[in-house]
């Protein structure tokens, strides 16, 4: 079996405003995400873009996305797979990023490279936050998956399946959990890869392990479970699949990527962090439909959601 690559940008939120709150910079964590597969020498065989795409799901957004993904010299020869999140607008996501007519129904692919299969589903509910499957989504997934491919499959989707530790997060899941679970179930599907949540996480959906990516413009505390408080920084996740199975690695783009400028040795202390080191300086706030709501400084700004 062959190594595949995969990189997934998740919860990218560009939009043309600029930033999204104090040092919240959507398209410079992106453009960091972009520079570092390039200095590191990281070619992607695809690149997994896992909903939420534009803030505001707005045209503009869109193509500047396309525009950066496709100027990057790191993603030459990679297949770019959009899936949509519950920030983006099917119209504009298809004109733009997919080449179709403006129609509203779901946005749902199938791509390989080699033996392995990608089938990336449309988890929104056009006007909500929270995730669901459609009936004729479900349809799609069972067609794809009707036959075992070579390599076996993986199944993408912004919206995870099970819940998150932050309870604003968790009532934005995938509400028919059930539904993704009976389809895959006794299939050829080695992972499912989500976003939306803003923090990494590892589950399971029966037999198979789900993997919900960080987001590369900010994160959502995991830490901090009552309400939704953001930080700066941000990751994207390497994933890597081979015949020994997937393995997805975090990696920190932008302000979440602090190098400690040397080696370490062992029995000695590389870093040693300054008084207060190590607590989060970021921002709380309360999640809501949709856009950013209000924003105040006082050592957190209060944001609303876009999970
Ligand atoms: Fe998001």
């Amino acid at each position: 079996m062959a190594h595949h690559l995969l990189i997934q940008l998740s919860d990218v939120h560009l939009t043309r405003a600029g930033e999204l709150a104090p040092g919240v910079d959507p398209a410079a964590n992106l453009a960091s995400a972009l520079a570092l597969m390039e200095d590191e020498g990281l070619a992607p065989d695809v690149v997994l873009v896992t909903g939420d795409l534009a803030n505001e799901g707005d045209e503009p957004s869109y193509r500047d996305l396309a525009a950066a993904l496709s100027a990057s010299r790191a993603l030459m020869g990679a297949t770019i797979l959009y899936v949509p999140g519950n920030h983006d607008r099917r119209g504009p996501f298809r004109t733009v990023l997919l080449g179709g007519a403006p129609d509203g129904g779901p946005i749902n692919q199938v791509v390989w490279h080699g033996g392995l299969r990608l089938v990336a589903l449309d988890s929104t509910v056009p006007g909500e936050d929270h995730g669901h499957l459609d009936d004729e989504t479900i349809a799609f997934l069972a067609d794809a998956l009707a036959d075992p491919a070579p390599e076996g499959s993986i199944v993408v989707l912004h919206h995870p399946p099970q819940p998150s530790p932050i309870a604003a997060m968790a009532a934005l899941r995938l509400a028919n959990a059930d539904g993704l679970a009976r389809a895959i179930e006794g299939t050829d599907v080695r992972a499912v890869v989500c976003g939306h949540y803003h923090h990494a996480g590892a589950s399971r959906l029966g037999a198979v392990p789900v993997w919900t990516g960080p987001a590369t413009s900010f994160v959502a505390d995991a830490a901090h479970t009552g309400e939704i408080r953001l930080l700066r920084g941000g990751a994207m996740t390497r994933i890597d699949v081979d015949d020994e199975g997937v393995v997805a690695s975090v990696i920190p783009v932008g302000a979440g990527r602090h190098g400690v400028g040397g080696r370490h040795r062992r029995g000695e202390s590389a870093v040693r962090p300054a008084r207060g080191a190590g607590r989060p300086r970021g921002y709380s706030g309360s999640w809501t439909t949709g856009t950013t709501r209000s924003s105040s400084r006082s050592g957190s700004t209060r944001w609303s959601p876009c999970a």
